[in-house]
């Protein structure tokens, strides 16, 4: 039998199209020049996943693996995220992947300033997309997101209310690979938003 398709390979072979607007929203992504980063990376990262996605996980900003692909989360963080989102149970049509950032920061130092520049596209991805909760993954995310929500190591496992609708924020996933102690955390937390998806999405 042929179950859904639970790949976290999200976006290829996705047979749903997405809008004209979305893409040409992408294509000025691709081609920004507003802000210095425009004029270091190699790839603008735009997003992964589903043109209409139930639950968008969002990052912080692309890594060299990346900036290089052109795609989030596709490094190590990328390979954590994706067992999480197995876990989840997540088939490639219910989730897509974004970051705050969409270039890479020299040295992964994340920029603020830039991040002031980028979020009008961050704003209208999220309003062609209306995913029905975000999952902010760390502590840049969060804040981006929910600028009144407790610190990260408070916020995360369970759901928030945000000016987006619901959140349930998840500790970074390059966090989870730190320590012991934040891996089991990470764990612990994608459980719950399993448990919480199942019930309230
Ligand atoms: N970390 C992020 O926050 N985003 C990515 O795309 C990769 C690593």
């Amino acid at each position: 039998m042929n179950g859904p398709d639970r790949s976290p390979a999200a976006g290829v072979g996705d047979s749903a199209p997405f809008s004209e607007s979305w893409e040409r929203l992408s294509a000025e992504i691709r081609a920004c020049r507003l802000c210095p980063l425009g004029a270091t990376r190699t790839h603008a990262v735009v997003y992964r996943g589903s043109p209409s996605p139930r639950l968008v996980f969002v990052g912080e900003a692309p890594g060299a693996a990346e900036d290089r692909a052109g795609l989030p989360f596709v490094g190590r963080s990328g390979s954590r995220l994706n067992a999480a989102i197995d876990v989840v149970g997540l088939s490639t049509r219910e989730f897509g992947i974004l970051n705050v950032l969409k270039c890479r920061p020299p040295g992964n130092r994340f920029d603020r300033a830039a991040a002031r520049t980028c979020r009008p596209y961050l704003r209208r991805q999220l309003a062609l997309l209306r995913p029905r909760a975000l999952v902010p993954l760390g502590a840049v995310a969060l804040r981006e997101l929910a600028p009144e929500a407790p610190r990260i190591l408070l916020a995360a496992g369970r759901p928030l209310g945000s000016p987006d609708g619901p959140i349930f924020p998840l500790i970074h996933p390059a966090a989870a690979l730190r320590s012991r102690a934040l891996r089991d955390r990470w764990e612990r937390d994608v459980v719950a938003l399993r448990d919480w998806v199942q019930v309230a999405l």
